[in-house]
């Protein structure tokens, strides 16, 4: 006698018992920053076998499996003079450490490049130029990414150049606390300045974070890496003023408006901003300005040689926490209320 079986309905999925993975590596620009995430994470950095050959070329080669994994890939995409990188090196190297987790099978590539190298080059300013922001975008892809965490974009809408999607982070938040918390004992003195008409929106917001009033530069560039202020929009006569940028690479920007406000009556001077390249004699430049002190965060790795006035803030619980919801897949928007999404 035969037993009847019932036919089986054919199943889209087949229910497997798995554990998802995750990894942090990092590149060799942001190897302190990666091993700060990674320890808050509670999980090793995973090592990415990273050497540079004679003749220049970089190699990756993962130590261990990352097969089914979540790699999340720390590298911000500037210069590291410590390890001997230029952004261009940090660059190639993020690519090569994508496409080597990608023929490795991992499950997903996160590329977590808190600073955005090329970001200031993210339209054509005058003929026959490139977007090289535009082309970053394009390699990182081409490389393999599924989705890129970054922070502080020069402008939000660089996000466009990506098919994939892109964490915007913002250092906002640690930033308006540093201010509030420990650069003034009084806020009501304050004033928030923005050293040009691009940062006006950010300035804003962080004027009203802070419960202070903001006042506006105008700035021209007369050439490429200078900064010349024109005037002042707004009171900043008396008051403590907070300058409040994306990036201080030369620090002409700064100094400029350092010198305007405090010409313009402010009793003293502070700046803040997330990404501190400090480049050329960015040191010598702001150390002589009247600057009383320059907060920045660690998405660039520091330069040796800093003066004094210079702080530098960690971004790492930051992107530990987004990087965490990344993984869980959960929001990564409710960290900054939905505020991440304004620049
Ligand atoms: C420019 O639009 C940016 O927001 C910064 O102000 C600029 O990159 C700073 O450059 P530098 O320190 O060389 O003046």
């Amino acid at each position: 006698m035969s037993v009847e079986v019932e036919p089986r309905p054919a199943r889209s999925s087949v229910p497997i018992e798995s554990e998802k993975r995750m990894m942090v590596a990092a590149g060799r620009t942001s190897v302190e920053l990666g091993a700060r995430i990674a320890s808050r994470l509670g999980v090793g950095l995973t090592d990415a076998g990273l050497r540079t050959f004679s003749d220049g070329e970089v190699y990756c080669r993962y130590a261990e499996s990352i097969r089914g994994a979540d790699i999340f890939i720390v590298q911000s995409t500037c210069t590291n003079e410590r390890a001997g990188l230029t952004v261009n090196d940090a660059l190639m190297e993020l690519a090569v450490m994508v496409e080597a987790a990608i023929g490795a099978s991992a499950h997903r590539v996160i590329a977590v490049a808190p600073f955005y190298g090329y970001s200031r080059q993210d339209k054509k300013s005058a003929p026959r130029e490139p977007v090289t922001a535009r082309l970053v975008a394009k390699m990182l892809e081409v490389a393999g990414i599924d989705r890129l965490l970054t922070m502080d974009l020069h402008a939000g809408q660089i996000q466009g150049f990506f098919s994939k999607p892109v964490d915007h982070m913002t250092a906002m938040p640690i930033l308006t606390q540093f201010v509030r918390d420990s650069l003034v004992d009084d806020v009501s003195n304050l004033v928030i300045v923005a050293p040009d008409a691009g940062r006006v929106k950010l300035t804003r917001k962080f004027a009203q974070k802070i419960g202070a009033p903001y006042a506006l530069l105008e700035k021209e560039r007369p050439a490429q890496q200078v900064a010349e202020i024109g005037y002042v929009i707004g009171d900043v006569r008396d008051k403590v003023a907070v300058i409040v940028d994306d990036i201080i690479n030369t620090g002409g920007t700064l100094a400029a408006a350092a010198q305007t406000v405090i010409d313009e009556g402010a009793s003293r001077v502070y700046a803040v901003a997330t990404h501190g390249l400090f480049s050329g004699d960015a040191f010598q430049t702001l150390a002589q300005s009247p600057l009383s002190g320059i907060v920045v965060t660690d998405t660039v790795p520091p330069r040796d040689g800093a003066p004094d006035l210079i702080r530098v803030l960690t971004c790492a619980d930051m992107l530990t926490d987004s990087i965490r919801r990344i993984f869980t897949d959960d929001s990564v928007s409710e960290i900054f209320a939905g505020e991440n999404q304004l620049f």
